[in-house]
């Protein structure tokens, strides 16, 4: 399936957009610093599906995270990709429909998703372009 070119350059820290791969919601997400923090503060040993941030972000764009909008539980779209939407108690996401918990890094840490959001393929085409898939 072909992929997805989205321009980023509008997408503030602290904010996030949403766009579509495979008929599925990606939620990119221009990270704080402190949101950065927070993420690197966690004891990954700790976590259901232990990953660092780096894990998850491309080396020189740490700031942003890029995961699929889709709940690894069964599949809703969790809240707080947009304005003034429900982050949750570890400021990423939450899904509504059994209340899982995502950190800023989008790892699952509370209610019954057993992964992180997955995060798709995905290559920075310039500082302002990425593409997905
Ligand atoms: Fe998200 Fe069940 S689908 S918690």
């Amino acid at each position: 399936e072909s992929s997805t070119e989205v321009d980023i350059s509008q997408v503030q820290p602290g904010q996030a957009m949403k766009a579509v791969f495979r008929k599925q919601p990606v939620f990119i997400r221009n990270l704080t610093a402190k949101e950065i923090q927070e993420a690197e503060a966690v004891d990954v040993g700790s976590l259901r599906d232990p990953q660092t941030l780096k894990d998850r972000t491309k080396e020189g764009h740490t700031n942003w995270l890029i995961t699929m909008g889709v709940c690894t539980h069964l599949g809703c779209i969790p809240l707080g990709s947009g304005e003034g939407e429900v982050k949750g108690e570890f400021g990423g996401y939450f899904c509504p429909c059994h209340g899982s918990v995502y950190d800023t890094a989008a790892r699952i840490r509370k209610g019954p998703a057993p992964r992180n959001l997955e995060v798709p393929p995905y290559e920075f085409t310039s500082d302002t372009v990425v593409k997905i898939g």
